[in-house]
């Protein structure tokens, strides 16, 4: 039976409820974090708990379990419960229950809901590469914010898959900002690691800032600003991140071959090296 976490109790993931009065049902008024686990070990939990907590009080909800210690040990006693060795964990925090009024609720404590899944990758994305669509990007001007708000994303999720293709990268004025479930790289023409800067425009990834840690580590230039529609369809190489996909190689935007239609060289080498720093993260 799986089982999830929801305010304090493990409970059947089938059968466990929340109010219809909960704020994140309706107003989206919450915040989320997805993170990948390997025996019981969570990638990188450092980075998503300062960026939960980031997105925590830039909405001003307060913290259901103040001590990022306490939140591992339930997670991991929600990993040993579902008899996981690998997979991935969805935890949400929304502003609470109460009577729906837009104004914050005086009393309403935050609900918290973690839940685990697991999702295969189709290797062929890794060796090959996967198509991608631009579109528009529709989303307000705090997409920093992990809120669970996700509708832009969700549209342009899905268009893409009923394309053939894997994501949407969006442009607001002529620069790509990211995918809708992902980070959106390219190597330009200096042969640079370039990706939009960490702001309001974009979900600053987890999976994104480790990579440019390793880059930087293996003495590969990283330049953290915008690039253009044009910079995209003239660069080396392109590809995306994510958490539960990690690193994958863009090989054709809106029909155009990037790099002949095969993953670039650096990417290659960034999938493998972010492939040795997970293995280590399980052995420390
Ligand atoms: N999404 N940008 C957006 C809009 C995202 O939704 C995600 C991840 C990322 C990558 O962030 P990270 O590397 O921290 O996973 C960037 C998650 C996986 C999701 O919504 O399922």
């Amino acid at each position: 039976m799986a089982i999830c976490y929801i305010n304090g109790l493990f409970e059947n993931k089938n059968s466990a409820m929340i109010s219809i009065q909960d704020r994140g049902f309706n107003f989206s008024d919450g915040v989320y974090e997805v993170m990948s686990f390997i025996n019981e070990r969570i990638i990188n939990f450092d980075r998503h708990i300062k960026r939960l907590d980031r997105s925590l009080d830039s909405l001003r909800i307060k913290r259901p379990v103040s001590n990022p210690k306490s939140l591992e040990l339930i997670i991991r006693k929600l990993i040993k419960l579902n008899h996981l060795n690998q997979g991935f964990l969805y935890l949400q925090i929304t502003r609470g229950s109460s009577n729906r009024n837009h104004l914050f609720p005086k009393s309403a404590l935050p609900n918290l809901v973690i839940f685990t899944f697991t999702s295969k990758i189709d290797k062929n994305m890794i060796t090959n590469g996967v198509k991608i669509r631009l579109t528009e990007d529709l989303r307000w001007k705090r997409c920093d914010i992990k809120s669970i708000s996700l509708l832009p994303n969700v549209l342009e999720k899905q268009s893409a898959y009923e394309e053939g293709l894997y994501e949407s990268w969006q442009k607001r004025n002529n620069f790509v900002t990211e995918g809708s479930t992902s980070n959106a790289f390219i190597v330009n023409s200096n042969d640079e690691i370039q990706t939009h800067p960490s702001n309001n425009y974009i979900l600053g990834g987890v999976t994104r800032d480790t990579v440019i840690d390793i880059a930087k580590n293996c003495n590969l230039n990283i330049k953290e600003k915008a690039f253009t529609i044009s910079d995209l369809l003239t660069c080396r190489e392109a590809f995306l991140t994510s958490t539960t996909v990690k690193i994958l190689p863009v090989v054709k935007v809106d029909g155009k071959k990037i790099n002949n239609g095969k993953p670039g060289k650096i990417t290659k080498i960034l999938i493998n090296k972010y492939s040795e720093f997970i293995t280590r993260q399980i052995d420390e």
